[in-house]
């Protein structure tokens, strides 16, 4: 797979590229990431790459030229820019990008985007959350990182990857490990038992009680 990154700060994606998980799969070339620098693309001698709103208004808006320059070439890929007016990410959103074999995550800035870019050079607006960032790299990296995930060979367990939360539409069971008791913090009994059915009905009964109390959306049956 091959994710291009559209943005005016290149070097912030040194650091999420460069460890853990993602650096791992960029060498084993399961995925490859091809960082655009916007300013490249800026128009005059300042590579200016934003200006005033018409109509007047606070704030800066990025300008059409730059980017159509940028995502030209990329017209062939899925377009996706980052914004908090986007519909927002969840896994579903990362399941469906990890099967194309294409994808570019433009990195908006300041307080907008000329619409005409989003009109003809982009195909879907994506929301990190409902929360403002000062531009889209995070919620780029976020994306990176949960599609690169799913690829085939990146999670040691493929186990882990279809068994998580959301899956199911539940969130996660607390899990424990060694040592059963820890002073006199002990682990529940029922998970030293040794049967597993009970273990089972155990740990369903945990993820539905979490999820009621936390996401109780993600039930979507009323109960919330
Ligand atoms: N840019 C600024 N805020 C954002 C958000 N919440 N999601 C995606 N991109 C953003």
């Amino acid at each position: 797979m091959r994710v291009h990154v559209v943005t005016m700060f290149p070097g912030w994606f040194d650091g999420p590229l460069g460890t853990s998980i993602g650096a791992r799969a960029i060498e084993d070339g399961v995925v490859e990431v091809v960082i655009h620098d916007l300013r490249e693309h800026g128009v005059g001698r300042h590579r200016q790459l934003d200006d005033a709103p018409f109509g007047g208004g606070p704030g800066m808006v990025m300008m059409v030229e730059p980017l159509s320059r940028a995502l030209t070439p990329l017209a062939h890929t899925h377009r996706v820019l980052f914004t908090p007016s986007g519909r927002p990410m969840d896994q579903s959103t990362l399941d469906r990008w990890s099967a194309m074999a294409e994808v570019t995550l433009v990195c908006g800035r300041y307080e907008g985007v000329d619409q005409r870019v989003i009109d003809h050079l982009i195909d879907e607006e994506v929301s990190l959350g409902d929360y403002v960032l000062a531009g889209g790299e995070v919620a780029a990296a976020a994306a990176i990182e949960g599609v690169t995930r799913l690829l085939p060979g990146v999670v040691g367990n493929p186990e882990s990857v279809r068994h998580e939360s959301f899956r199911d539409g539940l969130l996660e069971e607390p899990v424990y490990t060694r040592p059963a008791v820890f002073g006199d913090w002990a682990v529940p009994e029922v998970l030293l038992s040794g049967d597993h059915a009970r273990i089972e009905d155990w740990r369903r009964e945990q993820r539905l009680k979490r999820t009621r109390d936390r996401r109780p959306d993600l039930l979507g049956d009323g109960t919330g």
